[in-house]
Parts: C-alpha cells; sequence; structure tokens
C-alpha cells in the first residue's frame, strides 16, 4: 500500500489508522469494515436516531433498569469508603448515567466522574451540558480508544473505582476480544473495585433482529455511513445504494452480524490509497458484530476473566441485563 512510502503527505495519524484498517478490511476474504468506523459526526446522530426507534429496546431497558436500583446501587458503592470514582468506557452522551450521577449527587456521595470516549466531540458537548444540568458533579473527560484507556484507572487508598462498560458496548467484541478486554481490566483493579456491565439478552430472535433491522431504515443508513465515511475521508467513490444491507441473527452463537453485500460486480477507487478495490456481485462486506447473552455465558466470562458475580439486575421486562462484578478474592 502506499500510504506508509508517501512520507511528504501530512496525513494525521487518526486518518492513517483508518486507511489502513480500510485497506486491510477490503483486501481481506471475506471482506471486512469496522462497525467503529461508523461513528463521525453524522453517524453519532444516527446512533441517537437508533437509541430512540420503536423497535431498539436497548437504551430504554437499561435507563429503567437504573431507575430501579440506583438506590442500592449508590450504597453499594459508597460502601466502606471515603470516595469512588465512576469511571465510564464508551460515556456517549451518558443518557442513562446520568440517573446515577443526578441520585448520587442527591445524596452528597462523594465522587469523581471520569467518561471515556473515543470522540473529542461527543467528550466535549458532554462535558458542558453536565457542568450545566449536574454543576456541583466533579467531571474529569478523557479521550481514548477502550484498549488504551486501562492506563488511566489508577488505585489509591480509601477510594473505590467503578467501571462503566454499558449499552450493550461489550455486543461488538468477539467472544475472544470480550476475553482479552476484561482479562486486562481485571489486572487494573483493586480488591474494592466494581466493574457493572451492560448486556444484552438472548430473547425472541424475531425482537432481536427487528431491532437491527429497523423499518424506518436509520440501522442501513448507519451501517453505510462506513462508506460515507471513505468517500468523504479517504477520497473514495462507494456508491452506497449499490449495497444491500443485510443483518442477520444466529440463536446459537447470539450473534447479530450484520453486512452489505454487493448488488452487481463494482471496482471502488480509494485515492488516499491509491488503489481500487474489485467486489464481486453478492460478495459481502462484515460490518458489524453484536453479540447478545444468556446469564450462564456472562457469569462464565466473568470467571473466565477473574471476575465473581455479585448480582445481576434487569428491566421490567427482563430484555437487558445489568451483571455486576468484582474481582475475585
Ligand atoms: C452501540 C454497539 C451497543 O450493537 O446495539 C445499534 C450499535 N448497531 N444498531 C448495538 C448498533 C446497530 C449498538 N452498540
Amino acid at each position: 500500500m502506499s500510504l506508509t512510502t508517501n512520507k511528504n503527505t501530512a496525513i494525521p495519524k487518526n486518518k492513517f489508522q483508518f486507511a489502513q484498517d480500510v485497506d486491510a478490511g477490503l483486501k481481506s476474504n471475506p471482506k471486512y469494515l469496522s462497525s467503529k468506523y461508523f461513528y463521525d459526526e453524522k453517524g453519532d446522530i444516527l446512533f441517537q436516531q437508533i437509541m430512540n426507534l420503536e423497535e431498539y429496546y436497548l437504551t430504554r431497558s437499561e435507563y429503567e433498569t437504573f431507575t430501579l436500583h440506583k438506590e442500592e446501587w449508590h450504597d453499594t458503592f459508597s460502601k466502606g469508603v471515603d470516595r469512588f470514582n465512576l469511571i465510564e468506557f464508551g460515556a456517549g452522551d451518558a443518557y442513562k448515567t446520568k440517573v446515577l450521577l443526578n441520585h448520587f449527587v442527591d445524596k452528597n456521595a462523594n465522587f469523581n466522574y471520569i467518561p471515556i470516549d473515543i470522540s473529542g466531540n461527543v467528550l466535549d458537548f458532554l462535558h458542558k451540558k453536565l457542568a450545566q444540568e449536574i454543576p456541583k458533579l466533579s467531571v474529569t473527560p478523557i479521550q481514548a480508544d477502550y484498549f488504551k484507556a486501562f492506563d488511566n484507572i489508577k488505585q489509591s487508598s480509601n477510594s473505590r473505582n467503578i467501571i462503566l462498560f454499558l449499552g450493550s458496548n461489550i455486543g461488538n467484541f468477539t467472544p475472544s476480544v470480550a476475553i482479552d478486554f476484561f482479562g486486562k481490566l481485571k489486572s487494573k483493579c483493586g480488591p474494592n473495585d466494581y466493574v457493572l456491565i451492560g448486556v444484552d439478552q438472548k430473547k425472541d430472535p424475531n425482537k432481536i433482529l427487528a431491532a437491527y433491522n429497523d423499518s424506518k431504515g436509520v440501522t442501513e443508513s448507519f451501517n453505510k455511513n462506513v462508506l460515507v465515511r471513505i468517500n468523504k475521508e479517504l477520497g473514495g467513490n462507494f456508491e452506497p445504494d449499490n449495497f444491500i444491507f443485510f443483518p442477520t441473527y444466529n440463536p446459537l452463537s447470539g450473534e447479530v452480524r450484520s453486512y452489505l453485500v454487493s448488488k452487481s460486480n463494482q471496482s471502488v477507487f480509494i485515492k488516499a490509497l491509491n488503489n481500487s478495490y474489485s467486489i464481486k456481485a453478492f460478495e459481502s462486506i462484515f460490518t458489524e458484530i453484536s453479540k447478545k447473552y444468556s446469564l450462564d455465558e456472562i457469569s462464565k466470562l466473568a470467571d473466565n476473566t477473574g471476575f465473581e458475580v455479585v448480582n445481576h439486575y434487569t428491566d421490567s421486562k427482563n430484555r437487558f441485563i445489568n451483571t455486576l462484578w468484582k474481582p475475585k478474592s
């Protein structure tokens, strides 16, 4: 690929990584493009719209669980320590977390909120919004990739870290990446710390598939936004309409896997990579995994990565799980 030898063109580091990943994904067989590239300004808006869709039950379910258990969590988190840090991986707009933040501030809890997100835009917006809405809250935002964020978890005496990994973000991990992630997280945890994870539960497969195949086509635009970004940021000439959006759900593995299937033989040129990629008729580009878990699978994942389950929490319709873990003693 030409990027590595092209030392005179100043390509920002993020864009370089994006270009490299696109090149690798389109050269691979089968082809893939990572869902982490769905999220730019437009993708963030599309995801906001998804959270408001009738079919997308996940966000509303988790929100309800937070309202049901905020008192209990306040007591659990503050017990036995002088103060605590709420460290949220992939904070986004913190829609559900605000339920806790408001309650904890009302209770005069001594804590600091540390939202971590890959998007600087999203973090700036959140920081300003929180300053207006919950002025008494102490906030320390950190811009970082999930796997680079671990270095920001520091231990101190009489204090506890609570790691929040909400909204079924864990679903985007393949099982082996999930083991790697929580194993690394475990090595950063002290004996008093907690991890609270939002996990979507295996359920009626029709309900799950509908959540990723909405009638308004917002999820389709969201997936196709990776093509739009390639066009915009890397000078590609993808025709999003030349692809069929096709999400699938496998009730055995619990995996929603989404694809963009080529409608015809086509060739795509990407300027920043100075390369053409040919895509055959009905060849697929794999775009996203959103894995659903059974309770047994959640407990096994905890056990395999050095944690024990303190409790599972759910909403009134038992759709979504918030699982609370602590390091195994
Ligand atoms: C943000 C990863 C939790 O997998 O449910 C929504 C993203 N993709 N609709 C999910 C998403 C299609 C979402 N997560």
